[in-house]
């Protein structure tokens, strides 16, 4: 190396060096939060006393409350993996008052309640976590309330009893002390709008009255430690305070600066007393006043200054009418609109106006928190906490503000004071009931952070997968050119006329007629589409659509199943729809199966007898007989799965059977060689003469791992594996069993004794026969779970998986319970089959969402734009080969064992009516828009 490179070097070097020594880490304190009230639970566990929120909560039976909220106090233990899993350095919690006072006074110890925060820090400690510990936030203990709370003078002697006895008892440990957690919020929420507990709705008289002796009882507590225990204790005493920002600095945002964060930051961090602002606008008869040695003893009453940042706006003045007299907003005398400025900016604003207002005080940054409806994959969270570390590194390097620590919030899903558990604002996600805790992407994000010591990092796709940070793109394409458009329907769903002509009974008429279904509702007449199938086939010309799935029942044509019994009128009505189709021009879609097995058939064993693969033979070669001339698109089965698992293995469908260890295996395993056969019959004896094409319809959710972490990933894989790949991967795979499903059924069936698996095998030969065994792939879809991996000791096909399943708090529900709304799946798993089974042709052959039936269901619109906008992101973005989709459905139906409550039609049917008159919703509408523009402009 010359001598120059060398100087340029060593240049660089200072350089980097100068810029390092700015570097978050060196001088970070990085932390998370968590509040008492909202985390502990426990409310009246082991003497525990009443606190004000309890009481508040309490009061309306109705709204939620933090009962056992995160089930802190009994589970404490299992928050501190997640503090080493993030590498915190610090951990911010809350002590409830009536937990070591039950009654807020020091007669009033309770040993438990002091145990148990004694453990908690000495656990934090031997993992190398410095507890910061908050002496209030919000809860105050009910009994002091009934004498007056934060109005009754005294509280203040009685606060500073509470405050030495903390110190006391974990002085030793604890070296960071908050007195207050947002005070102004309490004083204005809890007594001027009563959102906050104690809920009162006075003036903002009160409130100052309220401020007042907070921050007296403040003082105190840092006095008292000061002189007692600083010495020997060595720790520091703070505040934390609420600060929002304003897109300017005029005078009207400067008074509001004051009146919210100044109110307690002037006499504390300023000069002992309240801002001139507040003074002169509110007056000494309102507000309370501090004496000469009090304004003595306020300033400087504070070894950093924590804050909460908020939100920014638009401010103005005010005008004197628009608020009430004696409000806190008539004496702010401001209009506030919000601005849509980033946290960003609002951060750095407040940062640095603190620096220049107080004297550049050491600023604990103590993050509001991103509050949202708890999806696991929390982008926004991420957004908001990677903009917080732009405002803190400029607030650090361009404008020298001292900040001591970070603290993001919170640590896990908890109660929200104002909303319950409905918002949420955890970095792990806590289920509510079981208890569950999943860490959010969020989380993932924070200790990435702090590895980098808050430095920008690359921020990568393993945080948050793309399908899934893609979401909210719409992409405006058109779909490719000939691609199919239909709806869909099925035989037992719509046709009605379920003994005329000569049909014979399915399982599903003997099951209805039994009363199995809701409401004891039947299929006998549906929407009577034997008799109506001319205008079915008229709701299809006017949505514009090129393809019509339906299904064809067995018993109708073959009322005992075999082929002996055909019946010619049957068959006649199945011709008449089919030439009333081509008429129109719409290509017919036939399914063989759509779970209506002849009742003659399962009185011999259904799909448990493997003599059905013959008749079920026997009946396709009829139909290619009758129909193939007409009929280019063919599907064996409709959802393989739920005929064989809700049939056989939970039995909630007919034949209501319960052989979840192995039962369902065989059915499968004849299903599997049932199509096939047919396959090859087409194959051989009808394509040449047909030219149509034979698939099958497999249903399958998307299976998210809950977790970016691998064994919730293989887990995800497992689940698709045992849900679509068991039939899949014969047919389109490599002909057999998928090798996971195969080693997790003969390892639990091993574990269980068993000399062989529970899992059937198929010969070479029949391996020979599957694979490729089809033209197409037929997909239905319509939600998606959540995959995490966790044993399971049953010996059964859910057991075998070992998974635990979820759904997201975000996706919105539907009138069908197991349908909640997660567009973004479907992109999943079409970019799944496309990778596992070689990117098949593929048909979506139902998707859609039920409803109550009504005209103006936007929610479906809003389903179908959605869905059917991920699916044109798989085929765009990702080369997904999917060449049609059938929505599901063209009418409102028998929706099996929900009878007719549950609707998914394009049309609605009236099921009083004896006409069964159909009706187009406006999805129908904005379907056939779709349709005839074949894409988004
Ligand atoms: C599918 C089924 C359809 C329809 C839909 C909505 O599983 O194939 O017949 O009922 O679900 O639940």
């Amino acid at each position: 190396m010359n001598k120059k490179a060398t100087f340029i070097t060593a240049l660089l070097l200072v350089v980097c060096v100068h810029n390092s020594s700015a570097t978050l880490g060196d001088i970070f304190a990085w932390g998370v939060s968590s509040s008492a009230y909202q985390s502990e639970g426990g409310w009246n566990a082991e003497g525990k006393g009443e606190s004000i929120w309890d009481t508040f909560t309490h009061a309306n039976a109705s709204k939620d409350n933090g009962d056992e909220s995160g089930e802190g106090y009994k589970r404490y233990t299992e928050h501190l993996p997640h503090l080493v899993e993030l590498k915190v350095t610090h951990y911010r919690f809350s002590v409830a008052w009536s937990r070591v006072l039950p009654k807020g006074t020091k007669g009033t110890r309770n040993n438990a309640g002091i145990q148990y925060y004694k453990n908690l820090v000495n656990e934090l400690k031997s993992r190398g976590i410095e507890p910061v510990v908050t002496l209030y936030d919000h809860d105050l203990p009910q009994a002091l309330q009934d004498v007056g709370g934060w109005k009754n003078n005294s509280i203040v002697d009685v606060f500073g009893e509470y405050a030495n006895l903390m110190f006391t008892e974990l002085g030793d440990s604890v070296k960071h002390w908050v007195t207050f957690n947002e005070p102004a919020k309490e004083a204005l929420a809890g007594y001027e709008d009563g959102t906050f507990a104690p809920g009162l709705k006075e003036s903002a008289n009160s409130s100052y009255e309220v401020a007042h002796n907070m921050i007296r009882a403040h003082v105190r507590a840092y006095r008292l430690y000061q002189n007692v225990y600083k010495a020997t204790q060595k720790g520091l005493v703070g505040i934390n305070l609420n600060a929002d920002w304003s897109t300017s600095m005029n005078s009207a945002a400067q008074r509001g600066m004051k009146f919210y964060t100044g109110w307690f930051a002037d006499p504390i961090f300023g000069n002992g007393d309240y801002p001139a602002e507040m003074k002169s606008s509110i007056g000494s008869d309102r507000l309370p006043a501090f004496t000469q040695a009090e304004i003595t003893d306020n300033g400087g009453s504070s070894d950093f200054f924590g804050v909460t940042y908020g939100k920014t706006y638009i401010v103005s003045d005010g005008s004197n009418d628009q608020f009430p007299e004696y409000s806190y907003a008539n004496d702010m005398d401001i209009t506030l609109t919000e601005s849509q400025d980033s946290v960003e900016t609002s951060l750095k604003g407040v940062l640095k106006w603190l620096k220049m207002t107080y004297s550049n005080p050491e600023l604990y940054v103590f993050d509001g928190g991103y509050g949202d409806c708890g999806t696991l994959y929390d982008e926004d969270r991420i957004q908001y906490m990677k903009k917080s570390m732009v405002a803190l590194r400029k607030s650090i390097r361009e404008d020298g503000v001292r900040v001591g620590g970070y603290f993001a919030a919170q640590l896990i899903d908890g109660f929200d004071w104002t909303e319950g558990y409905k918002v949420k604002y955890g970095l792990y996600h806590l289920e509510l009931g079981n208890k569950e805790r999943i860490q959010k992407a969020s989380a993932r994000y924070y200790m990435t952070l702090i590895e980098n010591k808050g430095e920008e990092f690359s921020y990568p796709a393993h945080f948050v997968p793309d399908i899934i940070r893609e979401k909210d793109i719409f992409l405006r394409e058109q779909f490719p050119r000939n691609f199919a458009w239909g709806a869909a329907t099925a035989a037992y769903q719509i046709e009605g006329a379920y003994n005329e002509d000569g049909k014979g009974p399915s399982f599903w008429d003997t099951f209805a007629n039994n009363g199995g279904l809701a409401f004891q509702q039947t299929g006998n007449v549906a929407c009577d589409s034997y008799h109506q199938y001319k205008r079915d086939v008229q709701m299809l010309v006017e949505l514009g659509v090129s393809h019509y799935r339906f299904s064809i029942s067995w018993s109708r044509v073959l009322p005992n199943g075999r082929a002996e019994s055909l019946n010619q009128l049957g068959v006649d009505y199945y011709n008449n729809l089919i030439n009333e189709l081509r008429a129109n021009n719409i290509v017919p879609m036939a399914t063989l199966y759509h779970w209506d097995l002849p009742q003659a058939l399962d009185d011999i064993g259904g799909w448990e007898n493997e003599t059905i693969i013959d008749y079920f033979n026997d009946y396709a070669r009829i139909c290619f007989e009758q129909f193939g001339d007409r009929v280019p698109l063919w599907l064996t089965f409709n959802e393989a799965y739920v005929v064989t698992w809700l049939g056989y293995g939970i039995g909630i469908f007919p034949p209501n059977e319960h052989k979840a260890e192995r039962g369902v295996y065989n059915v499968a395993h004849n299903i599997v060689r049932s199509h096939v056969k047919v396959y090859h019959l087409y194959d051989k004896q009808f394509r040449q003469h047909y030219h149509g094409r034979v698939g099958i319809t497999l249903d399958c959710d998307w299976k998210e791992p809950a977790t970016t972490g691998a064994m919730d990933r293989y887990a995800a894989e497992r689940a698709l594996q045992f849900k679509l790949g068991w039939f899949a991967n014969p047919i389109y795979g490599n002909g057999d069993y998928p090798a996971e499903m195969k080693h997790s059924v003969a390892k639990k069936s091993r574990d269980q004794g068993l000399s062989k698996s529970r899992l059937p095998e198929f010969t070479e030969e029949e391996k020979k026969m599957n694979k490729g065994a089809n033209d197409f792939f037929g997909l239905n879809h319509y939600t998606t779970q959540y995959i995490r991996d966790n044993y399971d000791n049953r010996n059964n096909y859910e057991g075998d998986q070992n998974l635990y399943t979820k759904v997201d708090d975000c996706w919105p529900g539907s009138t069908a319970g197991w349908l909640k709304v997660n567009p973004w799946g479907l992109r999943g798993l079409l970019r799944w089959i496309r990778d596992r089974y070689n990117n098949p042709p593929l048909f979506v052959t139902e998707n859609g969402v039920g409803d109550d039936g009504t005209l103006h269901d936007q929610s479906r619109i809003d389903y179908y734009t959605k869905y059917t906008n991920e699916m044109l992101k798989a085929i765009k973005w990702d080369g997904c080969n999917v060449v049609g989709y059938m929505a599901w459905s063209l009418m409102d139906n028998l929706e099996w064992t929900s009878g007719y409550t549950v609707k998914f039609g394009l049309y609605n049917v009236n099921f009083t009516d004896p006409a069964r008159t159909r009706t187009p919703k406006d999805s129908a509408r904005w379907y056939s828009n779709l349709v005839r523009t074949n894409g988004y402009n």
